[in-house]
């Protein structure tokens, strides 16, 4: 008897335990395309499973401007999300208000020291404590390239250099198709222009110029360079460009309207959506000049302080869950990155994937392997938005002449 109601008190406790331990996780991203959809619901599905309720807090709008804007001001009203994906330099300044939560305990207990390259780890600390956690290494200085399109065109294969580039555009054009397909916002402008400058001055120059951004560098000769071949890559793109989504330049690509795209490795998500196979249908390949560096692009979460303790335990399993192997697999089997964890197998992931896993490790020896500007992992968010608007307003204005353009740039990067 006194046995039996020991067991229904333990019982009874557990489940009473179970139940307090289950939360809500509202987090807020801007993953919206098909294969971002794809890749964040795999996230939920974790969540879920281990109990807890997914509040989806999606802001469409590639590269996260929109999401950064209603992220403010939610938190300016005192009403954060769980979660929010906020990478590079930008943790620090949220870190830097005091609304972040500490992840010590989850990341001490998952072993994250051990379990992240020093580099990434030291960009999800403030003050030495976790506070935010990584989902991915993305890598920014691809080209896409539909083979059907360049077959028509008779272009035999990636083109490695820009003059090589240029003579299969010219190619695509005389055939009748588009050959560079483009989006209409300032990030993908720039995405473009920053793969530009790492083909046409290399690394070492891309890193004087947009990271360090020393004036020296801004206003070279290969700056100026660097702003003629991205005026002749804007020749090649088609008149409906301007605000168009990057996803849809994608499909252009995936549906051969288009030959050739510069974007992140986030558009392989799209093309593997709609069911294409690398080296078949498509080539990945390093944008020109670029085959010998890598463009990194860290997505992560960062955790806001909650005050509900389920919440919090909630909280706490999102972040063991984004650095837990499944996770890391499935999400960017899905999503087009590779796993941010080490020591991961690459088994199940395209030939794209194991390129970019090499050339992440063998660029991380040589120097070549530089943080993306355009997705926010250089330099402050001030003068990266100013930047990106010169460069936009160069791309888009025809009458703003190269030797003007560099001078806005230049200038831009001045701003703190
Ligand atoms: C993010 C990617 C995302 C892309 C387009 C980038 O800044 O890092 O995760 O897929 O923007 O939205």
């Amino acid at each position: 008897m006194m046995k039996r109601s020991k067991l229904a008190t333990a019982v009874a406790l557990i489940v009473a335990g179970a139940a307090a331990t289950a939360g809500e996780v509202e987090v807020l991203h801007w993953w919206t395309s098909g294969g971002e959809a794809k890749s964040v619901g795999e996230l939920k599905k974790i969540m879920q499973s281990k109990g807890h309720t997914w509040k989806d807090f999606a802001v469409a709008g590639g590269g996260g401007d929109a999401a950064m804007t209603v992220l403010k001001s939610r938190v300016v009203a005192g009403n954060p999300p769980a979660a929010a994906q906020i990478k590079g330099p930008a943790i620090q300044e949220w870190a830097r208000e005091g609304v972040l939560a500490n992840l010590d305990a989850v990341a001490k207990a998952e072993q994250w020291d051990a379990l992240l390259p020093k580099g990434v780890a030291d960009v999800m600390k403030f003050k030495g404590s976790y506070v935010a956690a990584p989902v991915n290494v993305h890598r920014v200085n691809w080209m896409w390239a539909n083979s059907a399109v360049l077959k028509k065109a008779g272009v035999a294969g990636a083109p490695k250099t820009w003059d090589e580039f240029f003579a299969a555009a010219e190619k695509v054009k005389k055939a009748g198709l588009i050959p560079v397909a483009h989006g209409g916002q300032n990030w993908q402008d720039f995405t473009t222009f920053e793969s530009v400058v790492l083909g046409v001055g290399g690394a070492k120059f891309y890193q004087d110029a947009l990271v360090k951004l020393d004036p020296k560098a801004l206003t070279s000769p290969t700056m100026t360079k660097a702003l003629e071949t991205f005026r002749k890559i804007k020749g090649y793109t088609d008149p409906a460009a301007p605000g168009r989504d990057w996803n849809l330049a994608t499909a252009m690509v995936i549906q051969e309207k288009a030959a050739f795209q510069f974007m992140g490795d986030w558009a392989k998500g799209e093309f593997t959506a709609a069911g294409k196979v690398p080296g078949k249908d498509y080539i990945c390949a390093a944008a020109p000049g670029t085959g010998n560096a890598y463009t990194f692009n860290v997505d992560s979460f960062a955790m806001f302080k909650l005050k509900d303790a389920s919440a919090q335990k909630a909280q706490a399993d999102l972040a063991a869950a984004i650095m837990g192997p499944a996770f890391q697999e499935v999400f960017n089997l899905n999503k087009g990155s590779i796993p941010v964890r080490l020591n991961m197998s690459m088994d199940k992931f395209d030939d794209c994937a194991k390129l970019s896993s090499k050339d992440f490790v063998a660029t991380s020896k040589t120097g070549g392997l530089v943080p993306s500007v355009a997705h926010g992992m250089a330099i402050s968010p001030a003068a990266e938005g100013a930047i990106k608007d010169a460069v936009s307003q160069f791309w888009n204005d025809d009458k703003i002449t190269v030797a003007q353009g560099v001078q806005n740039i230049a200038k831009a990067a001045t701003t703190k």
